[in-house]
């Protein structure tokens, strides 16, 4: 169990001996740290609630605490703050306990089954910057959710139907009108292959969403070709199929790269199988209407500050749009996988959407009471102009191209080595994504951000870069020592202590990530470690120093840092490379 939980309810324990009642004990770092490595401020509280002065009872409190073994110095600062320090021999033992697996150090949740829908990819067009902060959260958050107890299942939610298959279908019969694809009069079986390459499809798709916006009539194809794909023109679907495959293949690619992995590549249109049984349940419950042709449910509430539109469901020519295939999917992620909380990574703008599509969920009683909906809405990343990111020459940010200008950035830092040119290019590339990511996640999830790639590639400050070489220095030194038996003896400075409470700190620091859902407290804690590690590594000549005990101290101290930095990064679905 980790140490500030076993701490809560040693405090919780004195309590209840006490005949106070506290339901929440709650730890945190110390605001004072020469007063003790922890705080319980709880007395202040239980004085009012049982009319009594705060300092006895915190008095009372120490008194008890000061029985266990464990603690050192219990003190009482101000009108009742408890001070807590753990003993030298009890935080040896416990280090050289979660040693073994620092994830013992986490705070446990009870299990739930959680899915995370996240990443949402539009199939046909280019991976845009905006995909990349829902994949990087997304996945960083399920991942979390995973470290503290619960079953996670995670679904790309691929944008595999709509206006850019009618879009690019519209420009493939342009430019092949002789394909059999679109001779109205063929019986045959249609090809599996077409000569068309992912590259080919982001000049497509730019092209003719252009086209449409200009002429009136062609838009109007347009929308006839979707409807006809919708409704499951066989063609359509056949050529739709072909190029989703291409596009996929691609996405899949991007999606590698930032260590996004999905256990579901499902897309909109693996509805399409639940959304008769939907629409029988939305009817039903007296929830679909009739408003100018189309299909909508009413879910406004008295209590609405602003008005909440209807959602529509289907639409006036009766074909499916993007709520009705999101309620399909919430009835058959319902029905295959049952989950307790269904977590949505979107951009942020979508957030009076999901608001619709949840209110229609529980009202419908498509899904009941007990099933949590979680909107996490995702800021922009922005350009230094404060508007959403653009390439030098103004188009719209392929996560493509983006990953390719921070490796050129990168690359600088393998330069000048003697390896090998492709682990060069392996070292250049982690440091690249880790600097993306490490970016991506330091702000607040729905904040919007500036991307400013020298300063996210820099080697100091809050950075990917900067964590990675950290880390690859803790390596480095504990391969260049030769030693694989250590333990720790003693604490030798003041920097040790403080690296060691940051260490027990984990906890606390991954409790409010995963509670508040923010993964900004994880990016900073590891830059707290870090930063205390290498002002320990500076003061001290490890490598050299002729004291064993402490040599054995120094070198177990940086593996347990070590260990506790890999754990995060893996979390963050950061990797480290081998050096730098
Ligand atoms: N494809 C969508 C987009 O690009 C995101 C999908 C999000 N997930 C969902 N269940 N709607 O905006």
């Amino acid at each position: 169990m980790d140490i500030i939980t076993k701490t809560e309810k040693i405090i919780k324990d004195v309590l209840s001996e006490n005949n106070y009642e506290e339901e929440n004990v709650v730890l945190s770092v110390s605001s004072r740290p020469e007063f003790g490595q922890f705080q319980y401020n709880g007395a202040m509280g239980l004085a009012k609630k049982y009319k009594t002065n705060p300092r006895e009872v915190a008095q009372k409190i120490v008194d008890e605490l000061n029985k266990y073994e464990i603690f050192e110095n219990i003190n009482i600062a101000g009108p009742g703050f408890i001070n807590i320090s753990y003993s030298k021999k009890y935080l040896t033992e416990y280090l050289t306990e979660i040693f073994k697996d620092v994830s013992e150090n986490v705070k446990k949740y009870p299990k739930k089954k959680i899915f995370l829908d996240y990443g949402g990819a539009n199939v046909a067009k280019a991976l845009h910057v905006g995909h990349l902060r829902t994949a990087n959260i997304g996945e960083a958050l399920k991942r979390l959710a995973n470290l503290v107890g619960n079953e996670v299942i995670s679904d790309v939610h691929l944008g595999d139907i709509g206006r850019q298959s009618g879009m690019v279908i519209y420009q493939l019969r342009e430019e092949h009108p002789e394909w059999v694809f679109f001779d109205e009069n063929y019986e045959g079986e249609y090809p599996t292959e077409i000569p068309i390459t992912n590259a080919d499809l982001e000049r497509i798709y730019p092209l003719a969403s252009t086209k449409a916006k200009e002429n009136d009539e062609i838009m109007e194809e347009v929308r006839k070709i979707t409807a006809e794909v919708d409704k499951g023109k066989k063609s359509y679907v056949a050529l739709w199929n072909i190029i989703k495959e291409i596009s996929i293949k691609n996405i899949k690619n991007m999606y590698t790269q930032i260590n996004a992995k999905f256990d579901l590549w499902e897309g909109e249109t693996d509805s399409y199988p639940y959304i008769d049984e939907m629409l029988e349940i939305l009817k039903n419950a007296n929830c679909l209407e009739e408003s100018q042709g189309a299909l909508v449910c009413d879910v406004k509430l008295d209590t609405d500050k602003a008005e909440i539109p209807p959602l529509v469901v289907i639409k006036t020519d009766g074909t499916t749009l993007y709520a009705t295939r999101e309620l399909a999917t919430i009835l058959s992620r319902k029905q295959r996988f049952n989950p307790d909380e269904i977590w949505y990574i979107v951009d942020s703008r979508q957030g009076m959407y999901f608001e619709q599509v949840f209110r229609t969920s529980y009202k419908s009683n498509l899904v009941d009471e007990n099933m949590k909906f979680e909107f996490i809405g995702v800021g922009t990343m922005n350009g230094k102009d404060g508007k959403p990111f653009k390439t030098r020459d103004g188009g719209v940010m392929k996560l493509e191209s983006l990953l390719n200008e921070i490796k050129e950035e990168t690359s600088k830092y393998v330069q000048d080595s003697n390896m090998e040119e492709s682990e060069k290019k392996d070292i250049s590339d982690k440091v690249a994504v880790a600097a993306l990511k490490y970016a991506d996640l330091l702000p607040n999830v729905e904040k919007d951000y500036i991307f400013d790639i020298s300063k996210f590639c820099s080697l100091e400050g809050k950075t990917g870069p900067y964590i990675l070489y950290s880390v690859v220095r803790m390596k480095s030194l504990l391969a260049k020592s030769n030693m694989s038996d250590y333990k720790m003896y003693d604490i030798y400075s003041q920097t040790e202590k403080e690296l060691i409470t940051k260490i027990l700190e984990m906890p606390i620091r991954i409790d409010t990530a995963f509670r508040n859902k923010t993964l900004s407290e994880i990016t900073e804690y590891i830059y707290e470690l870090d930063s205390l590690y290498n002002k320990f590594y500076a003061e001290n000549r490890i490598l050299t120093e002729q004291d064993e005990s402490k040599k054995q101290t120094w070198l177990f101290i940086t593996n347990l840092t070590y260990k506790v930095n890999k754990l995060l990064l893996d979390t963050l679905a950061i990797d480290v490379p081998d050096r730098m």
